[in-house]
């Protein structure tokens, strides 16, 4: 037998062993634009903790230069050479082994390295771009979560924090960016060496380079903070808005969170190749072109609400994150959950008329959905190797967390809450911290037992529907976990519920701890409620009872069929506000999906928002008709010409509030509101509204500035043109692929690709699946044509399997690959196709996807057996007949 390795006892574990610990890096690289190389050394300051003969650290794709490997301790001088350098490559990590021990104190461990700009977005890696008609090359870093060890040797856990002294040398005509100011630059022939400050004690993940060719625009906040957006030569207009958001966001935070910015100088960068929106490296923040730049002309009103919370997001994390770091992955919700629910708390301040709280909903919803599966998992997740992290950047850390955290802060309050996170980011700035610090924080400023009520929330993966009835005057609420399945579940959780009566000024709660509780309604809510005038629209004060007011609370409700009427003739009164006409209608939506709820009660349920004029509940009865049409049709194709009908009547009133074209001086949400409601009715096969988009996007095609065709309502006419087609009538495609190719706003490319996949005709779908795959798509946006209508369903899986082997190679090192499976297998709706796909990947699953995998075929699953119900339901037919006639 061999003797066993002495490294091997390193091999496998989840986090590097700690008797040597970095304390300084001064890391100097020199990238090679033309061949895609790079070389480096690093020098870093560690300190021995514990006697030891090996060195172990995180190494991923390098190639070491053995030669140039040393320990120098510092208090002797005396050099070590390793004896043996392994580097494993499943682990990515870089042993070394010494004859000698190491002692403990202090030391410099250099290594020189070398390795590839690669094409993955991840590491250092090349972007490229046009500049004078020539493609060029930029080097861009993406470290997080654990991609800094593609970059140079080190501690890649975000625990390790160090400071960090970077050096680049690049071609002197080039800019070099990296989280500090630069301090010095030296001209050397055509390169130019650029040193840079040395930074605080931050973590691996959040170092950053870039170099390339770039413009600026320039701000500064009131305690002379540097803010710059750069971005492409030439662009530099569209960078204005950011900068403005990032000026403001940042003075704001300072207050929030009693703590300044603790960098001089903030830059943001719009880079061309980025798989992410944007990465919030400390003081060098770097985004897509489509979550920075804002072009006054060409950019929608949506866009430009997502360059405002995609910069307060990333801001957020400057303190969030950056200042304050999560001790290991397994709290990474603490980053993005926070991050999250904190950029609507800016953007609410800098655009109050965005009503961006309740737009908050489409959070929350996510959350719910993803976390309503069997394969979902706890928001506190075990991480045990580096290749797991990708998959936790999901709804259950973004959403779900940014949830729990509103619902935490409702029942606490906003000033205890805001004066605990002061205290938690003082207490632990330039450190780490878990899940349960934070919650010790808070428990020590509001007495508040915050520990025992949100671990229920965050280590137990799902949660509750509370089903309330009402009966003899007596209030009984139940809980059980909810499971779009249907399945019953196990869990149980600690549940601030909360209560208005009749009206908002009538509101009652208490913690729900036990499976079920009884209350007397009398005595709970000081009223008595008039249970004989249920059927009445309007009436006595107490007619109405809705729980989760404002839908604060990150579970659903289930009403008895009494309280159910009475909510749907409330809102039809107008009496409900907007958050809870939302809650009620995703509440339905999602027990019906769970065959908890007839198909018929939730369309009489849509029925009653014919009035709805709110942009975020308006947006969401579209999304629920998409979702409701495509279900009902597979269960019977005989009802789908009459619920589309439907959905037209429930369409055509806001449309006609909103027209076509912007009213002066309107407001945000009108403007984004429009071109969702007119591709509904354009989906949804309305002859006029599509005649009418095909109008307009020929004087488009005439003239790219016609005021015919504003930015927010493109997309309802390239959906219509896109509808038009068939393979005798190509026109209309074609001349969208003109307009994709002729543009340089990624924006209105975005806009292009995601209205081509709603073409009918099979035959174009592929076309358009197969463009997607060639070099005029840039990888990070072939995702955005994958959402295929029902027509191309089959074409799409067909062509996902032809080329999978290809699309694994070129997304597979990335979340993207995740988008390709959940887009395409998750619309199905029958179990002979579950079991199809799932027989395709048994061979062909991987770590990167496996989890997507299970969540899309548990998707799948479920709208089969929503499917069959829906076959069994009487009575429906009648019932959608008769809405589709009520005009
Ligand atoms: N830290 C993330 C970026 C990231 C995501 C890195 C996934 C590695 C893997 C960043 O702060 C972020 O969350 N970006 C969001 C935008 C935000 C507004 C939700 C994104 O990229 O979509
Ligand atoms: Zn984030």
């Amino acid at each position: 037998m061999e003797p066993q390795k002495k490294y091997e006892q390193f091999i496998g574990q989840p986090r590097l062993p700690k008797f040597a610990v970095p304390k300084r890096y001064d890391l100097k690289l020199n990238p090679d634009l033309i061949t895609c190389e790079f070389t480096g050394i690093v020098d870093i300051d560690i300190d021995i903790v514990a006697e030891t003969k090996f060195i172990v650290l995180n190494a991923a794709d390098l190639v070491i230069d053995r030669e140039f490997v040393y320990f120098k301790n510092q208090s002797s001088s005396e050099e070590f050479r390793p004896v043996e350098i392994e580097l494993v490559g499943q682990d990515e990590i870089m042993v070394l082994e010494f004859n000698d021990v190491l002692p403990t104190g202090e030391g410099i461990l250099g290594i020189g390295f070398e390795g590839t700009l690669n094409e993955n977005m991840k590491g250092l890696y090349r972007s490229t771009y046009e500049h004078n008609g020539e493609k060029k090359n930029m080097a861009v870093t993406q470290f997080e979560p654990a991609d800094a060890r593609r970059c140079f040797p080190c501690w890649d856990e975000p625990a390790c924090k160090a400071t960090f002294k970077i050096t680049l040398t690049v071609p002197s005509e080039l800019i070099a960016l990296s989280n500090m100011p630069v301090i010095q630059e030296k001209v050397e022939g055509h390169l130019k060496k650029v040193y840079f400050q040395e930074s605080p004690i931050m973590s691996t993940y959040l170092v950053a380079a870039v170099v390339g060719l770039f413009d600026y625009v320039e701000g500064q906040t009131s305690d002379g903070v540097k803010v710059r957006v750069y971005c492409q030569v030439g662009k530099d207009k569209q960078g204005k808005f950011a900068l403005d958001v990032a000026v403001r966001t940042l003075e704001l935070y300072k207050v929030y969170f009693a703590t300044p910015y603790s960098l001089p100088k903030l830059d943001m960068v719009a880079i061309p190749d980025f798989s992410a929106g944007a990465m919030e490296n400390y003081g060098l923040v770097t985004y897509r072109e489509t979550a920075l730049l804002y072009d006054e002309q060409h950019s929608a009103a949506v866009n430009k609400q997502r360059v405002a919370i995609v910069v307060a997001h990333e801001l957020a994390h400057q303190w969030f994150g950056n200042l304050v770091t999560m001790e290991w992955w397994t709290h990474l919700w603490l980053n993005e959950g926070f991050a999250t629910w904190v950029s609507y708390l800016a953007i609410d301040n800098l655009f109050p008329d965005w009503k961006i709280w309740t737009q908050f909903l489409d959070q929350i919803m996510e959350g719910l959905k993803l976390d309503g599966l069997e394969e979902s998992h706890p928001i506190e997740v075990e991480i045990r190797h580096a290749a797991e992290i990708d998959e936790i950047f999901d709804s259950i850390s973004y959403r779900k967390g940014a949830s729990v955290i509103r619902m935490l802060q409702s029942y606490l309050g906003p000033e205890v809450f805001q004066r605990a996170l002061a205290s938690y980011i003082k207490r632990y700035a330039c450190s780490n911290a878990k899940t349960e610090d934070l919650w010790a924080v808070l428990e020590e400023e509001s007495g508040e037992p915050v520990n025992m009520l949100m671990n229920s929330w965050t280590k137990q993966q799902g949660y509750p529907v509370v089903s309330v009835k009402f009966i003899d005057q007596k209030l009984e609420f139940e809980q059980s976990q909810f499971l779009s399945s249907g399945s019953q579940g196990v869990g149980q959780w600690i549940v601030p519920i909360t209560l208005c009566c009749g009206s908002y000024d009538v509101q009652k709660n208490f913690l729900l701890r036990a499976k079920s509780e009884i209350l007397d309604a009398e005595e709970f809510i000081g009223c008595s409620i008039a249970d004989e005038s249920f059927a009445e629209k309007d009436g006595t004060k107490c007619n109405w009872i809705k729980l989760n007011v404002d839908q604060t609370g990150f579970y659903r409700v289930k009403y008895d069929d009494v309280l159910a009427a009475k909510l749907r003739y409330a809102i039809e009164a107008s009496h409900v506000s907007a958050t809870d006409r939302f809650g009620i209608l995703d509440d339905s939506y999602s027990l019906c999906m769970a065959r908890k709820q007839s198909l018929s009660s939730l369309f009489s349920l849509m029925d009653a928002y014919r009035k709805e004029l709110d942009y975020t509940v308006l947006s969401y009865l579209i999304t629920v008709s998409y979702k409701v049409a495509s279900i009902a049709a597979d269960a019977n194709p005989g009802l789908a010409d009459d619920i589309k009908q439907f959905f037209i009547n429930l369409f055509q009133h806001p449309a006609e509030k909103l027209g076509w074209e912007p009213k002066q001086g309107e407001s945000h949400l009108d403007a984004m509101l429009r071109g969702e409601v007119l591709t509904a009715l354009v989906e949804f096969g309305d002859d006029a509204t599509q005649k009418e988009g095909i109008r307009r996007f020929r004087a488009f095609l005439d003239d790219r500035n016609t005021p015919l065709l504003p930015p927010d309502i493109r997309k309802a006419a390239y959906v219509s043109v896109m509808k038009d087609v068939s393979s005798s009538n190509r026109s209309g495609y074609e001349s969208l692929l003109r307009v994709y190719r002729e543009t340089d706003l990624s924006q209105e490319k975005g806009r292009i690709l995601s209205s081509l996949s709603s073409c009918p005709d099979p035959a174009i779908i592929l076309e358009v699946l197969n463009f997607l795959l060639s070099s005029e798509v840039r990888s990070q946006d072939a995702v955005f044509g994958l959402t295929v209508c029902k027509e191309g369903r089959e074409t799409a899986w067909q062509w996902l399997k032809d080329n999978w082997a290809h699309i694994s190679k070129t997304w597979g090192s990335g979340f993207l690959i995740t988008r390709f499976i959940s887009s395409i297998v998750s619309p199905f709706s029958s179990e002979d196709k579950a079991n199809e796909i799932q027989e395709y990947f048994a061979s062909r699953s991987k770590p990167a996807i496996a989890r997507t995998l299970k969540q899309s075929l548990e998707r799948v699953h479920i709208h089969a057996k929503w499917v069959q119900s829906i076959r069994s339901e009487d009575s429906l037919a009648e019932l959608v007949k008769e809405l589709a006639s009520r005009k």
